[in-house]
């Protein structure tokens, strides 16, 4: 979920309204705000849908405004996406409002000694029974902030809780545990975010908040402390991005923009992490001992980010010589993993908050493992869990469907399994050649593009009624076939599956029919004859039983000109660099195909981009 809080001399509708819509990619099934008015009264408008349901409903039937107010955009957990169970939730006869992002495990329990003092619920949210025992404290404190600490050290789970209530205007009072929230800090004005887009278009200078921490803005303050009240320092950032890098500039959709900002991201995420021939990541500078003396690595991830682990794999057991193993993060503490101080764990993370990804860090950390995230979100939870952290700068992502965050994370693992390969001593002359090749890599991305997306478009449109897709790769295609898949499913609702080419035989060729369009991404002949010849018998074992097969070669790769349908081309690079060329197409394929069926690319049904509960 998203959330956003003001606290000014402003009216608070507008800004909580551009906030949200800035947020929207974390969940946008309703959304609701509430402000203090002028005359101190609380109003509060919420709506099932996007956000746009709320907006007109606000048009056709305008709220008092007021300068302190908090918003929410919802991702569904305890209840459906209905009105009354959108946020805010009211307590304390509709004079407190409160807003939640995650899941309030012991909610049953509290909602049940509530009720039996006689207090009713209105919905089926974990977040009203928040807002119910806020209210039940505050009667019996008339303190906002004591009974704001008291209802925090009720709640077991995972949460960002925000209130205000209308005795107190010009405060909101927030926490969090296991759950995102920053602070914008104005100018006779402060601000909460659940990330900075939610305020960057008014400040970027910023605090991030810890574990276990509440927070009181006014106009004119901002106050940090734990659980129990003891005040703390919160860490200042400034956040490297302006608000127009999280606009679409006259993209027809952010995933066409960010699609697009690939070359850049790539760029950026090399840019400084080179010397010469060798790749030296400043972050990890004096960090050495986190890659010596480790017997195993796991890259551990979920999603989009978890194929770019499985790339990973491949560059850090080819350059550092160390054994990797990729595991999703939700599988991985719940099956006693043997790690210990000899073990690095990776997480990889977009939004640096996806609360399985960040659960399996902390868990990694309390077994004695070393740990290292690479993130895309400055000031996120998971780099802050973690002993280091590798940024990758692929900039705002807003679209659900990840693509320059996938390509920049693919980079930020090539760069560290460079990075280690040096450490360790285990580099040989080859690597001079890759690290070379790494700067050409944006100019042979925005060439796919260039090249490539008017084919592949064509070729979606071609495809509008295609119900179900195959890819296949082998070696690094094969995270890249998993990924063209995943991406086909959660933007345009077909079904996709990846599989390893060398295991088709082993089942999946059984749904082969005349027909069945199959992606293959082929690696090229001229590092190894053998691979590339075994996925070409591949591809002619589907073809012989009338697949439709679209392939993904190398420039000059005639072999595949036989047994081809269509031939998307991509430059030619290093093994371990190829699949930064190959998601490229596919990318395009499923963003034309979700355009084509007239489906919302950005904000596909049912998902949410950050997701920040188990
Ligand atoms: C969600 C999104 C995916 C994303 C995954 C991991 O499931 O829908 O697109 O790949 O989370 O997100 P992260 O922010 O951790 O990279």
């Amino acid at each position: 979920c998203g959330i956003v809080g003001y606290v000014g001399p402003r009216p608070s509708q507008d800004i909580l309204l551009a906030g949200l819509a800035r947020l929207e990619y974390r969940g946008y099934d309703s959304a609701g705000i509430a402000v203090i008015d002028e005359a101190g009264s609380l109003d509060m408008r919420k709506k099932a849908g996007k956000l746009a349901v709320l907006r007109d409903s606000l048009t056709d039937a305008a709220m008092p405004d007021g300068s302190t107010g908090i918003g929410h955009t919802r991702w569904a957990t305890h209840g459906g996406p209905t009105d009354v169970n959108a946020h805010p939730h009211l307590a304390d006869d509709d004079k407190l409002a409160v807003i939640h992002n995650g899941i309030i495990e012991n909610f049953a329990a509290l909602r049940d000694e509530l009720t039996a003092e006689g207090v009713t619920f209105l919905s089926e949210t974990d977040t009203e029974v928040a807002a119910a025992l806020l209210g039940r404290e505050y009667r019996a404190s008339e303190d906002l902030q004591t009974a704001f600490r008291n209802v925090v050290n009720r709640l077991e789970g995972a949460f960002t809780l925000l209130a205000m209530h209308e005795d107190h205007p010009g405060l909101v009072v927030g926490a969090r545990r296991n759950s995102p929230l920053v602070i914008g800090l104005g100018e006779g004005e402060n601000f909460l975010g659940s990330d900075v887009a939610a305020f960057v278009e008014h400040t970027r200078s910023a605090l991030a908040i810890g574990q276990d921490q509440i927070v009181a803005i006014t106009p004119a303050q901002v106050t940090v402390t734990d659980f129990d009240g003891n005040p703390v320092e919160a860490q200042p950032f400034e956040v490297s991005w302006d608000a127009a890098a999280a606009e679409k500039g006259g993209w027809s959709s952010f995933m066409a923009k960010e699609v697009a900002e690939q070359p850049e991201a790539v760029a950026n995420t090399i840019r400084g992490r080179v010397q010469g021939d060798q790749v030296v990541i400043p972050e990890l500078d004096g960090l050495d001992d986190l890659f010596t003396g480790i017997r195993r690595v796991i890259i551990t991830a979920c999603g989009t980010a978890s194929y770019a682990a499985l790339v990973g794999k491949y560059a850090i057991e080819q350059w550092a010589r160390v054994p990797v193993d990729v595991e999703l993060a939700h599988e991985f503490r719940y099956r006693d993993p043997v790690i210990g101080d000899d073990t690095l764990v990776v997480s990889i993370s977009q939004s640096g908050e996806t609360m399985d990804t960040l659960m399996a860090v902390k868990y990694a950390r309390e077994r004695g493992a070393r740990t290292l995230s690479v993130c895309n979100t400055q000031g996120a939870t998971i780099p802050r869990e973690s002993d280091a952290v590798v940024y990758t700068h692929a900039g705002p992502e807003v679209a659900v469907a990840s693509t320059k965050a996938f390509s920049a994370q693919i980079t930020a693992l090539l760069l560290l399994g460079l990075h280690m390969g040096r450490v360790r001593g285990s580099l040989d002359a080859s690597a001079a050649d890759v690290v070379a090749e790494l700067q050409e890599l944006p100019e042979k991305v925005a060439q796919v593009l260039a090249d490539e997306t008017e084919h592949v478009s064509q070729l979606a449109g071609w495809m509008a009624d295609t119900r179900s897709v195959l890819f296949l790769g082998r070696h690094v295609g094969y995270p890249i076939a998993l990924e063209g898949a995943l991406k086909l499913k959660e933007i345009s609702y077909i079904h996709a599956e990846g599989f390893a080419a060398g295991e088709l035989k082993h089942g999946p060729i059984a749904l082969i029919e005349p027909g069945q369009p199959v992606f293959v991404i082929v690696p090229s002949p001229r590092h190894s004859a053998l691979i590339h010849s075994k996925v070409v018998s591949n591809i002619q074992e589907i073809r012989a039983r009338g697949a439709r097969v679209i392939v993904v070669a190398e420039e000059g790769d005639a072999a595949v000109l036989p047994y081809a349908d269509e031939v998307i081309r991509i430059p030619l690079a290093s093994p371990l660099l190829e699949p930064l060329l190959a998601v490229v197409p596919l990318q395009i394929f499923a963003m034309a195909l979700a355009t084509a069926k007239g489906l919302d690319v950005d904000q596909p049904r049912n998902l949410a981009k950050s997701v920040t509960v188990e």
